[in-house]
């Protein structure tokens, strides 16, 4: 029998842009959602990439006196050593200048040309050479681009058109149909209000005269392919779409396009359109994020306030900041990053109380067994009622975790909660941090009588702690998989081992002791960092 599959997916990304936190968010996102639909056992295709074409790159290219390509070629690489660096695990990378690419993109083209979907047409409009859009008069305010509020030019053209608009019934029928379609909820209103407005048709290309940069057009070689229209076919090139046999037919449709906000239109509604013309099924979910601002403050090269991710990894490690980003953001709402606060959740969240959970609990596991897990005490193991009994605190967060969470912190993962999860993951660490002070274990230390409980009390600590880790991973996959090694345990695959009966096997096996895993900040040197 197959595997149930999930297809996920980022936006790739412009080439020439320097990656910063923004861009580290919705792929470290795509990153956790595939990591734990693996570990749920799914069959994963993940995917990321980059866009490579359109006047910006041309010019920036011409710039440094080098060939596009070449252009292209240097940059790329910034995309993929920050993304080895924040262990982001995807399946593939798509690049537009690729041939594979390329050749979906004209037959797409071709195939929507044979169908009658594009036709040829002259167009007059307010042109936004930064944006590579036009824009119709009513859209521009006193003469500037409403996006990016620079000035527009008045162009006249003789170009190609999709026939964009005669879906919009079809579109709003989907959308209405489909809940979960477009998420979250106000941006699925947001795309509804697009909507009730008339659709027109899409302009997709460009002449070459323009610009030299792009996909030819293949009924046309005067004409290259405007960059967006090249650029969401990526999503289908990537896995191989009109190859018998290939990822495409096994993966298609996506389950999760992650996007940030402020390209919600080109997907709800070009992409969408565009599939429909295609004959394809729409992706299942379109997952519009939303901004980060720095400091309170909108990021911009201009301010000087780009959060470079690759400071930050270096300093304080990949985990620290993958865990900074999800758990400070409701996913889709916006959120600012504060150096501050980034410091304080480290501090708090990371070193007191997941860091000196496993530091402590390996020292008294050292200094009580020799290093060695004890199996808890024969009688009560295998009985949750008589640990629960024999030990002096409270187990209830323990047997949450064994319990409840096998079932919720998949479906959180699976919703794209994860503030929520991390929050609940971190009740437990609180929670056994505090299991271990009730029962004392220094206590049960002095006294021969107690040495079942204390086996007990620091049998169960380690196997909540794996548990923990386990559920942990696809947010913090290095750090987790130590926690584990620590523990004498194997870097978790599934979230099934964090489930069910104590893990006998954990008694017997050796604890390491090893550096902190994660080293307090302290800020008066942060702040120079
Ligand atoms: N190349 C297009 C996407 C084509 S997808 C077929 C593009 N690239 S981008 O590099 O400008 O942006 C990629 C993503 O980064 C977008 O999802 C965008 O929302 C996200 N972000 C850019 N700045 C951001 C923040 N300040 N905060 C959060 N995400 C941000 O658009």
């Amino acid at each position: 029998m197959h595997r149930q599959t999930f297809y996920a997916t980022t936006p790739i990304y412009y080439v020439n842009d320097v990656p910063h936190i923004g861009h580290a968010y919705t792929t470290v996102a795509a990153d956790v959602l595939a990591r734990a639909h693996r570990m749920m056992g799914r069959d994963v295709f993940f995917l990321t990439g980059t866009d490579e074409h359109g006047q910006k790159v041309q010019e920036a290219a011409g710039r440094r006196g080098v060939a596009p390509q070449a252009h292209c070629d240097d940059l790329v690489v910034r995309f993929q050593k920050l993304w080895k660096r924040l262990d982001i695990s995807n399946d593939d990378f798509i690049r537009t200048t690729e041939d594979r690419h390329k050749a979906v993109v004209r037959n797409v083209l071709q195939v929507l040309h044979d169908k009658g979907e594009i036709y040829r047409d002259t167009y007059e409009g307010w042109y936004c050479v930064p944006c590579e859009r036009f824009w119709t008069e009513k859209e521009i305010a006193q003469g500037n681009c409403p996006d990016c509020g620079r000035p527009v030019e008045r162009v006249t053209e003789s170009n190609y058109f999709f026939k964009m608009g005669k879906y919009r019934d079809r579109l709003v029928a989907h959308i209405r149909a489909n809940p979960g379609f477009i998420r979250p909820e106000p941006r699925r209103n947001e795309v509804l209000g697009f909507l009730t407005r008339e659709l027109g048709d899409l302009c997709i290309s460009r002449p070459k005269s323009r610009l030299a940069w792009g996909i030819e057009l293949p009924f046309d070689p005067s004409f290259v392919t405007y960059v967006w229209f090249d650029a969401l076919v990526n999503y289908i090139s990537a896995p191989g779409y009109g190859a018998p046999g290939s990822l495409f037919e096994r993966f298609w449709p996506a389950d999760v396009h992650l996007i940030g906000k402020d390209i919600l239109t080109t997907h709800a509604v070009y992409w969408s359109t565009m599939l429909m013309a295609l004959g394809l099924q729409l992706p299942r979910t379109i997952f519009a994020h939303g901004w980060w601002t720095v400091e309170g403050e909108k990021m911009s090269k201009s301010r000087g306030n780009v959060v470079d991710p690759n400071g930050v990894v270096e300093a304080y490690g990949a985990d620290p900041f993958r865990y900074y980003l999800l758990s400070q953001m409701t996913f889709g709402a916006d959120g600012d990053f504060s150096f501050e606060r980034f410091v304080a959740r480290y501090n708090g969240d990371l070193a007191n109380a997941l860091g000196n959970l496993l530091s402590r609990l390996v020292s008294m596991i050292e200094k009580y067994f020799g290093g060695t897990i004890p199996a808890p005490s024969p009688d009560s193991f295998g009985d949750w009622a008589r640990v629960e009994s024999a030990c002096p605190a409270g187990a209830g967060g323990l047997r949450t975790v064994r319990e409840a969470f096998p079932d919720e912190i998949p479906a959180r993962y699976a919703d794209l909660d994860f503030k929520e999860l991390l929050e609940r993951i971190w009740t437990a660490v609180y929670g056994i941090n505090e299991f271990i002070d009730k029962s004392a274990p220094w206590n049960l230390a002095k006294d021969e009588g107690k040495r079942p409980l204390l086996s007990t009390v620091m049998f169960v600590a380690a196997d909540q702690l794996r548990r923990v880790a386990v559920f942990l991973t696809p947010v913090m996959p290095a750090a987790c998989g130590e926690i584990l090694a620590r523990l004498g345990a194997s870097p978790a695959s599934r979230f099934e081992e964090a489930g069910g009966a104590w893990d006998a096997a954990l008694a017997g096996k050796r604890v390491v002791k090893g550096i902190s895993l994660f080293p307090r900040i302290e800020v008066a040197k942060a702040g120079a960092a």
